[in-house]
């Protein structure tokens, strides 16, 4: 019996992502921030999305070299670098990594721990942004910069209006400290771990940035361009763990489901996803969902995992994940 042809030719990952951006473009385009006053500056039309691999190639379409904040995707990272410095179980008892199912700025601890559900959260975040500061005192800013830098491959800028911005606004995130000091979660002044969480949320990023970061993380922690061991293996799997069920708020549950890919979003209109051994996606769009995810970004994930079949549990992806037709396992790269 003549055997039926598995798939189609490959398709160059050209074509692809140019496809995957047009149906993205069709999408809503959602609201831009504004709670920080200076995020409302985005332009709405602005779209990017590029894809980095563990073999150091990096494909891009739309606005893949515009610069915005990290804002909230800076949380997957300090946390790994938690992680890194105090250890697994240091960190499980100052901060959980349950779902929480509540928006990211939600006021609560988990009623039975009295810690935050999740390093997500902002609250987990600011955690974690104590820890941090309580770890390397004066220079955790400069040494979380400079791990950012390593992971993007570049040093990063900063934002200081956006920062200015936050530091002037954000009465709900010193809500969230004091609730945190008030339960012994926090040992420090809400100010101290704050200013490090506002600043490390102005670091300023292109989506080809969130595509090198995610590649470093993909790539167990080193960086596929430079060479460099930026984050300790262990902790890029737990890093990863929690991204998976935590790192698009409430709607990770949707987003395991429909994706499949560990992720983290930010409310400056990022979002990095990783495909653990294989790739980094970034993608950028300012407009926002409800759940402060944007909009386009979510539409170019769900594509990218359908055209190039990422999700983690699609059984006809046989273990190997990323691209069936496109990804070469002994080079680590993507065959145009
Ligand atoms: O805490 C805040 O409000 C921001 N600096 C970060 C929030 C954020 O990105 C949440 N994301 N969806």
């Amino acid at each position: 019996m003549a055997e039926s042809p598995t798939h189609t030719d490959p398709q160059p990952i050209d074509a692809i992502l140019s496809d995957v951006y047009r149906q993205s473009l069709a999408a809503d385009v959602g609201s831009v921030a504004d709670y920080i006053p200076e995020l409302s500056k985005a332009d709405p039309a602005n779209m990017g999305i590029a894809i980095a691999t563990v073999g150091g190639q990096l494909h891009t379409i739309g606005d893949a070299e515009t610069l915005f904040t990290i804002q909230s995707i800076s949380k997957a990272l300090t946390f790994c670098l938690a992680l890194e410095r105090l250890g697994r179980d240091a960190v499980s008892q100052r901060v959980g990594v349950e779902p929480s199912g509540d928006p990211f700025n939600a006021i609560e601890l988990h009623p039975a721990t009295r810690r935050p559900y999740n390093p997500m959260v902002n609250a987990g975040a600011i955690t974690v942004a104590g820890i941090l500061r309580d770890a390397f005192g004066a220079d955790a800013f400069e040494i979380v910069h400079q791990r950012f830098s390593m992971a993007a491959g570049r040093t990063l800028s900063f934002n200081e209006a956006v920062f200015k911005s936050e530091e002037e606004t954000g009465h709900r995130n010193r809500g969230i400290a004091h609730l945190l000091i008030g339960a012994g979660a926090l040992e420090l002044p809400a100010d101290t771990a704050l200013d490090l969480y506002f600043r490390q949320c102005s670091i300023e990023v292109t989506a080809i940035d969130l595509a090198r970061i995610g590649a470093t993380l993909a790539n167990m922690g080193e960086n596929p361009v430079t060479g460099k061991q930026v984050f300790d293996v262990t902790a890029v799997r737990d890093t990863l763990a929690v991204m998976f069920t935590c790192g698009m708020y409430d709607y990770s549950g949707n987003w395991a489901y429909d994706v499949g890919v560990p992720a983290k979003s930010g409310v400056g209109g990022g979002i990095m996803g990783v495909v653990s051994r294989q790739l980094g996606i970034g993608s950028y769009a300012p407009g926002l969902d409800p759940n402060g995810n944007s909009v386009r970004g979510v539409a170019t994930f769900r594509a990218l995992s359908d055209e190039l079949g990422l999700h983690a549990f699609d059984p006809t992806n046989a273990g190997s994940g990323f691209i069936r037709t496109f990804f070469d396992r002994n080079t680590g790269d993507v065959r145009l």
